[in-house]
């Protein structure tokens, strides 16, 4: 398929419906995306062809389900570029897999005095499994500090990451601000001490072809639901040798190599870390959701969506009373436009939108520390996709002159 935005809107059958009497634009695809048809077919087939738990059965739909299930997970490596199909770890997604990470990797090796290098743009999924830890551990928290537009300050990176330093953990795309961090250079001066890196694809893994490799991560974590697969699915991927050191996160079937009456031992990784029946269906879902992606080719989708936020930025930043949170540089943003409108309240200006047909997502954005930053209790957000166009663009300035009508 060629990249051509309304043949690809087509592929997405929610995009095409009316909201309150108007034709719907979905602009909240950083909460998460729309689903190809592909995806959604996907589902379907499995459910109604190949049903079957794996790799316990001996019997043709378990063989079926088993070889799916992996095959999911090598697209989904090849995806990141991770190096072994079995570094893939299947979560519920990129909060479950940071939490793994936390639990597994951070109660064997942190301990009193060691430090955690966060920063202020982290969603809470990136922050509150690193308190926990810390409190359980004795680990001290420090932050990476945001700039007036929403930059990591990194010029005194040198001097906040020390012999202590045992975790750096950053997102590649914040969510709340759009801002892409140059995570390759945090990775370069994190291993320089010693630290391992978490990085949290969350809006990473989604608008660009992702190569865990090249940015030097030890930990990278990510949404199938945010990438138009199902939700309920995500990975967490690993460097090896960290993953076989690593005690398991939870225990129960299929994690197993052999159950003694007091101890047991360890089915080898990426099994070790899957206790139980996984989400066979959103594996596959998310799978085909990576096919569906690389056959439209990141680089053209990427470059779809710099038109449309290019388009976005020059029609917000000449809208009265706008005020736009995060990089103005757009090689530095991500497309997403976090904003405040006068006195509007971000949750009335997303009221008054969806009256429009217009969907955007208004609050924290699970990102209190960025609104503490910017001493705001919330934005309203419009975030584009792959299915968004400049008259989707057009239709929330329309629909932001309803809301200046009311507020003034
Ligand atoms: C940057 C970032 N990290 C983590 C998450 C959590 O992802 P999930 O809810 O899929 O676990 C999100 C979701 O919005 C996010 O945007």
């Amino acid at each position: 398929m060629s990249f051509d935005p309304a043949a690809i809107r087509r592929e997405f059958p929610t995009l095409d419906q009316t909201v309150n009497g108007k034709p719907l634009v979905y602009l909240d695809s950083a909460a998460t995306s729309q689903k190809p048809r592909a995806v959604i077919d996907a589902l379907r087939a499995y459910y109604e062809r190949d049903n079957a738990n794996v790799h316990r059965g001996i019997h043709e739909l378990s063989r079926r389900a088993t070889v799916a299930y992996e095959e999911a997970r090598g697209k989904v490596a090849g995806w990141i570029n991770a190096p072994e199909p079995s570094e893939i770890i299947w979560t519920r997604g990129t909060t479950e897999a940071i939490n793994l990470v936390a639990t597994s990797w951070g109660l064997d090796n942190l301990k009193e005095g060691d430090e955690i290098l966060l920063t202020v743009m982290e969603h809470h999924s990136n922050l509150v499994p690193w308190q926990i830890v810390a409190g359980r551990t004795g680990a001290k928290l420090k932050y990476i500090e945001l700039d007036e537009q929403g930059r990591l300050v990194l010029d005194d990176l040198g001097s906040l990451l020390t012999t202590r330093t045992k975790l750096v953990a950053v997102s590649h795309v914040s969510n709340a601000l759009g801002t892409i961090n140059p995570v390759k250079r945090i990775t370069e001066a994190a291993h320089a001490v010693g630290a391992v890196v978490l990085v949290d694809g969350a809006q990473g893994a989604v608008h660009t072809k992702v190569d865990v490799q090249d940015l030097g991560a030890d930990f990278y974590a990510f949404s199938g639901h945010k990438m138009c697969g199902p939700t309920g699915i995500g990975a967490l991927w690993a460097r090896k040798d960290l993953l076989e050191a690593m005690t398991p996160y939870q225990g129960g079937g299929e994690m197993i190599q052999f159950v003694h009456r007091d101890h047991s031992t360890w089915a080898e990784v990426p099994h070790k870390f899957e206790a139980g029946t996984p989400n066979i269906a959103g594996a596959i879902g998310m799978g085909a959701a990576v096919d569906f992606l690389a056959e439209l080719g990141m680089d053209a989708v990427a470059a779809h969506e710099r038109d449309v936020l290019t388009y976005a930025m020059e029609r917000l930043a000449a809208f009265d009373g706008m005020n736009i949170y995060g990089p103005t540089d757009l090689s530095e943003r991500s497309a997403v436009v976090s904003f405040t409108l006068g006195d509007a309240h971000p949750h009335d200006i997303s009221t008054i939108l969806d009256s429009e047909g217009v969907a955007v997502r208004a609050g924290h954005h699970c990102a209190q520390l960025v609104m503490q930053h910017f001493g705001v209790a919330a934005t309203a957000r419009a975030s584009f996709y792959l299915y968004n166009t400049k008259d989707d663009v057009d239709r929330l300035v329309k629909a932001l002159d309803v809301v200046r009508s009311i507020f003034g």
